[in-house]
């Protein structure tokens, strides 16, 4: 570690992450490495229906196996877990279904039981020898199944509304080029390498949560609605998170069921689910539909702008997916129309998935954009720059900042992107048919309340101390940078503690909001240290003495002051006080509502900015340009060379930021070209349920990932600058991969993902 952090200037400087060497040896405790006392172990039992009823549950060979202990079913649970909101209607919970509700099924993969066992054996073989009945109906599987029911997301939210400005359908029937055309995706499911585990414990009416989460607050304050306790009772530990990708933002059904199990038993409950259980235990992308028109004159100017979305739910729940935030305010365009509408299906209800509007709405956008470029034989990056604004076009606020197009000057520049033909199949390289696309993220700069605990001693350690979350992507990182840049100590002096709901509480690790809100909290606690010891150095009989507090500063170890002065940090502190100096701070980020610490408290976010904002709107930038390869005989599709440029405000640690975005990079071209978990229609039922079908991309797929971070200043969206990248790097990419097999074979993928079998039509010659 470079030494000579312990300074100004700390914030921005690459950084390999400081708890690297703790996850590599293994040192890192995840949830349910934590040792409990004499635990018992859970197994889940899940529907084998999409619909319908359970008949009967005859539990006599379960019982019987060796170990068994309890089984929990609706029959038994009585009136443990209380009915609770949906997340986005002010609760916590990512699916109203009701855990071990009723004999109910509400589709494929639902708990219908927890047996509970000596041994994770034991509890295994108990969940496969119990013998339920059901009495199934038919279910609707997605779209166009009979018997699923639509639903515009403004008739059924009091405060969605369908951003639009101007006349759309006027503006698109007298305009010189247009583009009219349906886009899809399909249903993928965040695999984090983590399964989803919880292990409880009570003890003394208290209970302890182990489970790796985005939102330890919100976990326990869900958690004790549902359990009908106090809060405070309640203790969520998530120190380490193997990958969550939204996956873990709001309550599954099993965290309560594992704490009754844990209460009924009275004894410690282990829940580590297995891989094919967290495809229907947990959220996932919904599939969408898409309806693209595009309006354009003769120099491609945008003049009018439809986008209607299409996604599907579950039976009970509303979940938004709605993406026209952002595509209808993406580019200059007078006359925009949109609608976005929920289609209820039999099907586990699904939620956030990294960057869960923007992924699918910004394929449709950004597809439709190139096949624009295309009707009016303008280069694709220009046809962008032509619709570049500065104010986003439904109500004419102002980009706080937006450097779109330095990024696509950037990329294109280390792409080669002048040397690219247009006419598709071109670019021939023997057998190879090679295709260059690009295409445009966003994503927006959201920033939360937060709060944050810092305290120094004379010996120069630090300890910063919230209850933010570490979701694999650098936060320890980000939050010892802050405090080392603001103290002026080394970094490895700063002890990071995160994930523990007994801290003061931060906001959920989503929205890509943790960087910026921790930061600004953390620098903001580290301030007031600075000016406490300033404060006590000028007002001592000290070298400082006289001088203006405001004016010194703590760097390398010291407490520095005009004209050279300068003392030992442990002589400053000790000026305050002989144990530590420890200050508590909280943070309301502009636009976020004045009760957002009282929210926040109660495990409810108030992420403010994105398109949000009354005053202005707030969104990072980037530009990404693909290479893909077609086999001219086989119509195999490889990506070997993807460069992304991006602009997010101030980079806190260029290396966890670029690993950020390389990771975004990757997987968008690996989303695009294979993901999808395939649904059988008849029975409603996800049948690629493992890893062994989820193609992970490697490095021999990929060669090249080249990630460019373009520098951009803006101290609006927050005191540091910070504009938050966790999502932003795998929007766009599906569009660029697309874009760029249609420039390789003429083939234009509508439909993700792209696969060769699409592409056997090719009009390009073999
Ligand atoms: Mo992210 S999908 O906002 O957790």
């Amino acid at each position: 570690m470079d030494g000579n952090l312990g300074r100004p200037g700390a914030i921005g400087t690459a950084t390999p992450r400081v708890d690297g060497r703790l996850k590599v040896t293994g040192e890192a405790r995840y949830a349910s490495d934590f040792p409990l006392a004499d635990p018992a172990f859970a197994f889940l039992a899940t529907s084998a229906i999409a619909r319908g009823r359970i008949a009967d549950i005859d539990e006599g060979e379960a019982r019987a196996v060796p170990g068994v202990l309890d089984i929990l079913t609706f029959r038994n649970i009585g009136d443990a877990v209380k009915r609770t909101k949906l997340f986005s209607d002010g609760g916590y919970v990512g699916s109203t279904i009701m855990p071990l509700g009723s004999d109910r099924i509400f589709h494929d993969g639902q708990i219908v039981a927890v047996v509970l066992a000596e041994t994770f054996e034991a509890a295994r073989e108990g969940a496969h020898r119990l013998n339920l009945s059901y009495a199934p109906e038919a279910p609707s599987a997605g779209f166009d199944s009979p018997g699923a029911e639509t639903v515009a997301a403004r008739d059924v939210s009091s405060t969605f509304e369908d951003p639009a400005v101007g006349d759309a359908e006027a503006a698109l029937a007298t305009a010189a080029v247009t583009v009219d055309e349906r886009y899809a995706t399909p249903t993928q499911h965040h695999n984090p390498i983590e399964l989803f585990t919880t292990s409880c414990a009570w003890s003394d009416g208290k209970l302890t949560v182990w489970e790796p989460s985005q939102n330890v607050t919100g976990l326990k304050y869900g958690l004790a609605e549902q359990l009908g306790i106090e809060p405070d009772n309640i203790r969520v530990v998530s120190p380490y998170i193997g990958g969550a990708f939204g996956s873990r933002g709001s309550l599954t059904q099993r965290t309560v069921l594992i704490a009754v199990a844990a209460r009924r038993l009275n004894r410690p409950v282990k829940l580590v689910a297995m891989r094919y259980q967290g495809f229907t235990i947990a959220t996932y992308r919904a599939e969408t539909r898409h309806h693209i028109k595009l309006g354009a004159d003769r120099d491609g100017k945008l003049v009018a702008l439809v986008h209607e979305g299409e996604e599907v739910t579950s039976r009970p729940d509303n979940y938004k997916v709605a993406g026209t935030d952002a595509s209808t305010r993406l580019y200059a365009c007078p006359n925009v129309a949109s609608k976005v509408s929920m289609v209820h299906a039999d099907r586990n209800t699904p939620g956030f998935m990294r960057s869960p509007p923007e992924v699918p709405y910004l394929f449709a956008l950004e597809s439709a954009m190139d096949e624009l470029a295309i009707a009016l034989n303008i280069n694709p990056v220009e046809l962008r720059r032509r619709n570049d604004t500065d104010k986003e076009p439904i109500k004419g606020l102002p980009y706080t900042s937006r450097s779109l197009m330095a990024c696509f000057d950037a990329a294109a520049k280390s792409f080669g992107w002048d040397r690219r033909t247009p006419q598709p199949g071109s670019m021939r390289d023997g057998d190879w048919l090679v295709g260059w696309g690009c295409a445009t993220t966003m994503y927006p700069t959201q920033v939360a309340p937060a709060a944050a605990r810092v305290t120094v001693t004379p010996q120069g350690s630090v300890k910063v101390q919230t209850a933010a979350h570490d979701i694999g992507t650098g936060a320890y990182t980000v939050v010892a940078l802050t405090a080392a840049d603001k103290l002026g100590v080394p970094v490895d002096k700063v002890i990071v503690e995160l994930g523990d709901s007994d801290l003061p509480p931060a906001p959920v690790a989503g929205g890509s909001n943790t960087t910026a809100s921790i930061c600004n909290v953390v620098a903001k606690a580290c301030e007031q240290i600075r000016a406490k010891i300033a404060a006590a150095a000028v007002g001592a009989d000290s070298v400082f003495k006289g001088a203006d507090a405001a004016t010194l500063v703590l760097a390398d170890g010291h407490l520095q002051g005009p004209g050279g002065t300068s003392e030992p940090l442990d002589k400053a502190v000790r000026r305050v006080s002989n144990g530590a100096i420890e200050v508590y701070a909280e943070n309301i980020p502009h636009g976020a509502p004045p009760d957002g610490i009282a929210k926040l408290y109660q495990g409810h976010p108030a992420l403010a900015g994105g398109a949000k904002l009354k005053d202005r709107i707030q969104f990072a930038f980037g530009a990404e340009f693909v290479e893909v390869r077609v086999h001219a005989l086989t119509r195999e599709v490889r990506a070997p060379r993807v460069v992304g440029a991006f602009a997010a405000g101030k980079i806190v640690d260029p290396t966890t930021a670029k690993s950020q975005l390389m990771g975004g990079l990757i997987w968008g071209v690996s989303s695009a070209l294979h993901e999808a978990t395939e649904i059988d229609r008849r029975v409603a039922r996800y049948v690629n349920t493992d890893l062994a079908e989820y193609l992970i991309p490697v490095n021999a797929d990929v060669e090249v990932a080249d990630v460019i971070l373009v520098p951009e200043d803006d101290r609006q969206v927050n005191d540091l600058g910070i504009k938050g990248l966790g999502e932003l790097g795998n929007v766009g990419t599906n569009a660029a991969v697309a874009n760029a097999v249609y420039h390789a074979t003429g083939v234009r993928i509508r439909e993700l993902p792209v696969r060769l079998e699409k592409l056997l039509d090719a009009p390009v010659a073999l």
